[in-house]
């Protein structure tokens, strides 16, 4: 797909068809997509999930009531080691940007393949942490289904943004 195709057509998806899991092929270049990303000092301070097996998607459930999360045959889980991010000198650690980056390199990458994904923060942060067993220092940033759109899913028609002159400052 053209890349600005691929950003035009990523749009959360809140609607799978549970019967379709991704072929593994497809899987493994949507991580790909986030292995190559880019990450301060390039110092990668992260671990992808790809949650795929029915006992470990029902540990992972509770994390998040919606039924579309629970019909999604695979999430996705980025989570990084904040002592392995990098640090500038005022304190500031560069994990969390290093982590959204790869994340949405995998979601763009999902959307490239067909493949639905959704941004998910809002999730109940303990119910994950003792599902992955992490360790103190390990940080869970996002989560995304991913999935086939079920058959009929409407896609949306326009998107929603503040106008260019109101984001955008030339000087
Ligand atoms: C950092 C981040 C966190 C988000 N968390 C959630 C979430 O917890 N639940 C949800 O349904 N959508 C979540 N979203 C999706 C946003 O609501 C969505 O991206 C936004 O409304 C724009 O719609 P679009 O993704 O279809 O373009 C999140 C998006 C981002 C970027």
């Amino acid at each position: 797909m053209d890349f600005k195709d691929v950003i035009l057509k990523r749009e959360s998806v809140r609607n799978f068809d549970p019967t379709k899991p991704i072929p593994r092929e497809i899987l493994d270049r949507i991580m790909e997509a986030g292995r190559i990303a880019p990450s301060a000092s390039n110092y990668q301070p992260w671990e992808f999930w790809l949650v795929s097996s029915r006992e470990m998607l029902e540990k992972i459930h509770p994390c998040y009531s919606r039924q579309w999360l629970h019909d999604a045959p695979h999430i996705l889980i980025v989570t990084g080691d904040l002592e392995q991010g990098w640090e500038r000198e005022d304190g500031f650690n560069s994990l969390q940007t290093d982590l959204a980056i790869a994340m949405h390199q995998m979601i763009l990458a999902a959307t490239n393949e067909g493949v639905g994904s959704c941004w998910v923060t809002n999730f109940k942060i303990s119910t994950l942490r003792n599902a992955l067993g992490l360790k103190d220092s390990m940080q869970v940033y996002g989560i995304s289904p991913l999935g086939y759109p079920r058959e009929g899913f409407i896609s949306r028609t326009a998107i929603m943004r503040k106008p260019l002159h109101e984001v955008v400052i030339y000087k």
